[in-house]
């Protein structure tokens, strides 16, 4: 299976949950966007401009839509945008939603960093006012996104890490569980 994470605004987050779901998946991990990821993913990651299309393999597109990643988009069996709840995130991820959306109908809309329970409800009705059919999953802000690039642990690996790691990403863990399982079944 292809998975692309995508959005041309940065800090949303693409990163740290395209190499956690890589990680837990136990796929290839590509990305067009400089990060840590081959350093904390050996012989599973690699960045460059033009990325591959391979099997079993999480995408972490940054930047705008060129054209090699077209062929990739559309042959994802889904695709992960994440936005957090600012302003000009949600005009950025509306933008790209636009251009993904005739290539690729399978979109996940990833609200990330939610610190209260509207942020969720705001970004979505945002979102909302000009598409329909998007389906909506939530990431609430959690140090595990920094950790996970910092210790090169997917989520999964740090929840289980300790009790008191159980106990602090309860509820972010089950959040990323519910994106994770989309693709478990298959
Ligand atoms: N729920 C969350 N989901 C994703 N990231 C989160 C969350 N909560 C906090 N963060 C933090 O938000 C930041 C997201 O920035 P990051 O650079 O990973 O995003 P990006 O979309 O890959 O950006 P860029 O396009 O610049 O590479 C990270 O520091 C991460 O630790
Ligand atoms: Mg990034």
């Amino acid at each position: 299976m292809i998975i692309s994470v995508i959005n041309k605004k940065g800090g949303v987050g693409k990163t740290p949950i395209s190499f956690s779901l890589a990680k837990d998946l136990g796929y290839y991990l590509q990305s067009n966007d400089n990060s840590v990821i081959e350093s904390i993913y050996p012989d599973m990651a690699k960045i460059s401009s033009n990325p591959e299309i391979i099997e079993n393999c999480v995408y972490d597109f940054g930047g705008f839509v060129s054209s090699g990643v077209l062929p990739i988009l559309k042959a994802s069996a889904a695709i992960l945008i994440p936005t957090s709840n600012d302003y000009n995130s949600i005009l950025r991820t509306v933008e790209t939603i636009e251009e993904i959306q005739p290539l690729n109908e399978n979109l996940f809309i990833v609200v990330t960093k939610t610190e209260k329970e509207s942020d969720f409800e705001t970004v979505k009705s945002a979102i909302n006012q000009h598409f329909d059919n998007l389906e909506f999953f939530e990431l609430r802000l959690s140090k595990a996104f920094k950790n996970t690039i910092e210790t090169g642990l997917s989520l999964t690996e740090l929840y289980h890490e300790t009790p008191l790691s159980k106990s602090a990403y309860k509820t972010v863990y089950r959040q990323y569980k519910t994106i994770l399982d989309l693709f478990k079944g298959e």
